[in-house]
Parts: C-alpha cells; sequence; structure tokens
C-alpha cells in the first residue's frame, strides 16, 4: 500500500555540514538539493500529498545569517522551481504564519501557489514558519467566533490543512525522536518512521525503506481485527 499522504521532518541539514567543516546554510542548500530529487521521487512513488517541514516558528530564533541564508533559499526555490512544478502538475502550497517572513519572500510564495493551482498530479505543501501548536490555537479561536459545537471534522477543516487528508506516514531524519511541533492534531493515526539518516544523506533510495516499514505495518485506527 502506497500512503496517499507523506509527512517529512527534514533534520539535520546542520550537522551534515558541520561534519564537513562547511557553514550550516552549506547543510541548508544541500538539503534544498535533496529535497527537490526526493519530492519528485516521492510523487513518483505515487503518493498524492507530501508535506516538508521546512522551517518551525522555533526556528524563526536562529542566527540573522542563518535565517538569512533559508530567505535567500527560499527565493531562490520558488523563482527556480515554480516553473517545473506546474509542468508537473504539482499544486504548491505553504502552511505556517507567512507574517512572520520577510514581505518579498511571502510575495514570491503567493506567486508560486498561484501558478501552479490548476495542477492534478500532486501536492506538494511545505510547512515554512509553522507550528502546529500556534496551528491550533489559531484553529480554536476561529472555532469560539464561529460558536456551536465542535466535531473533529469541523475542527480539522479550519486548520491550514483544512482540506488535506491526514498524514499516514510521518518520517523524520536526523536521528532525533520527536514531533518538533509538526501537524501534532493531523498526525493523530499517522506511522511513524525515524531515521539516523541527515536530511541531504536521505536519499531515494533511504526513502523507499521508510515505504516498506510502512506497507509492513498493521493500521488498525484503534480497533480489534475482526
Ligand atoms: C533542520 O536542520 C532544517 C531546517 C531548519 C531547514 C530545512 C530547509 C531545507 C531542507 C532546504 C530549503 C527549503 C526550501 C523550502 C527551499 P537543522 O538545521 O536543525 O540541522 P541540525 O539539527 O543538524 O542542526
Amino acid at each position: 500500500m502506497i500512503p496517499r499522504h507523506v509527512a517529512v521532518i527534514m533534520d539535520g541539514n546542520g550537522r551534515w555540514a558541520k561534519k564537513r567543516l562547511l557553514p550550516r546554510n552549506a547543510g541548508h542548500r544541500a538539503g534544498m538539493k535533496r529535497m527537490i530529487s526526493l519530492s519528485e521521487h516521492i510523487f513518483d512513488c505515487g503518493v498524492e500529498f507530501c508535506t516538508l517541514y521546512a522551517l518551525s516558528t522555533e526556528n524563526l530564533k536562529r542566527p540573522p545569517e542563518e535565517l538569512e541564508g533559508l530567505f535567500e533559499l527560499f527565493r531562490e526555490y520558488f523563482i527556480k522551481n515554480t516553473q517545473t512544478l506546474k509542468e508537473k502538475g504539482i499544486v504548491l502550497r505553504v502552511i505556517g504564519n507567512l507574517q512572520l517572513l520577510p514581505p518579498d519572500v511571502r510575495e514570491i510564495i503567493q506567486k508560486g501557489e498561484t501558478e501552479t493551482k490548476g495542477g492534478t498530479r500532486g501536492n506538494l505543501i511545505l510547512a515554512i514558519a509553522y507550528g502546529a501548536r500556534q496551528e491550533i490555537i489559531a484553529a480554536v479561536n476561529r472555532a469560539v467566533k464561529e460558536g456551536g459545537e465542535m466535531t473533529e471534522e469541523a475542527f480539522s477543516s479550519l486548520l491550514f490543512t483544512g482540506d488535506v487528508p491526514d498524514p499516514d506516514l510521518l518520517i523524520r531524519t536526523g536521528k532525533e525522536i520527536r514531533l518538533s511541533n509538526f501537524l501534532l492534531w493531523q498526525s493523530a493515526y499517522a506511522e511513524l518512521y525515524f531515521t539516523d539518516k541527515l536530511f541531504p544523506d536521505f536519499t531515494d533510495k533511504e526513502f523507499d525503506k521508510a515505504l516498506k516499514s510502512y506497507g509492513e505495518r498493521e493500521r488498525r485506527f484503534g480497533k480489534v481485527e475482526k
């Protein structure tokens, strides 16, 4: 079974660079290169939704030179890749608090989203300036304003991912075994896969191992097998 929605926490760029005595931003650049090929591979496998954690709200506290390097990569990524994604039928979406980004980055992102809107092959969702708790609180505030009784479905629809199915498989690279404020509500029943590979070293083959592991799991969603 191929998961319909795969989410990836792309961790370990900094350590990848450190091991090579390179600046941290060289690690992020290597991560971006890997991200471009990996997302193609993920859609080639038949996955419909791919959500990648590129920057958390907590990451925004990093030193200004690292953040500026990341913003520059975002600019480059959206400017160079929007057309290719459009040609491949991939819809590009960003979830997160875009108000926390420099205005020009925000504009470039919004342009990329508008230009790829009609795609029918897959959805690439980048989590940028994203935090799950902040997303949940924003949804709670909307729910309170609207009033009435909440259901799980109604609440889900108030999140950034309102029209996206929940992730089936959530992968974290880079050795840490935690979710770091990523898709907390949506991942309630996701299969989790942790690997020591640093993100730039997380090859397509390594991804295939995660797919294999997913295929071997029995998803019961809390029920007992009949
Ligand atoms: C976490 O590794 C990674 C990030 C904070 C940035 C992720 C960005 C990319 C993969 C590339 C650019 C993305 C786009 C959308 C163009 P870390 O820096 O925390 O690594 P460490 O734990 O080894 O220090």
